[in-house]
């Protein structure tokens, strides 16, 4: 489907109409699994990303594929491998504006080219990443990042 070109301001508007669907909707589940797949339903649907999907960690080993939408990905990551690897262990948000000149970027597909990972910390214990595909370059900056942190705090609340 074709990418549409939104601006900045576009964005923002449309991360501050999510927010509170995302939000009621993880209020009013407590199944980790299912309220994942309803925030990547809602994400794909209003920004049409490439791949938005969770990653769960998995006996503090490997990260393996959780709910998603978007084409097949690959199922399990080492602990720091790749960006997804690269952000469970340093816990934290990573922004690839450009997966080529990410060392050890993990190509689940060609046609993904730039890509932020969030961590999901659920009452102090990293439980899962959000990775984020585009096949745009430089797609992500700092606003996706803060809304995105956002709507993941809500689940340390279920
Ligand atoms: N890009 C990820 C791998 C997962 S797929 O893109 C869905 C990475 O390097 O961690």
């Amino acid at each position: 489907m074709e990418q549409i070109v939104i601006t900045s301001s576009e964005k923002k508007d449309i991360y501050q109409e999510v927010l509170p669907q995302i939000a009621s909707l993880v209020s009013a589940e407590t199944n980790l699994i299912a309220n994942m797949a309803n925030t990547c339903a809602v994400l794909k649907e209003v920004f049409n990303w490439w791949w938005v999907g969770f990653y769960l960690v998995e006996n503090e080993q490997e990260l393996v594929l959780g709910p998603f939408q978007g084409p097949l990905a690959c199922t399990r990551i080492a602990k720091g491998k790749g960006v997804c690897g690269a952000a469970w262990l340093q816990q934290q948000t990573i922004i690839v504006p450009n997966v080529d000149l990410f060392p050890g970027h993990i190509a689940c597909s060609s046609a993904s080219k730039s890509e932020i990972v969030l961590p999901l910390v659920i009452q102090g214990k990293m439980v899962a990443v959000l990775d984020i595909d585009s096949e745009k370059l430089a797609h992500f900056d700092a606003d996706d990042q803060y809304f995105l942190e956002k709507i993941l705090s809500f689940f340390d609340s279920i």
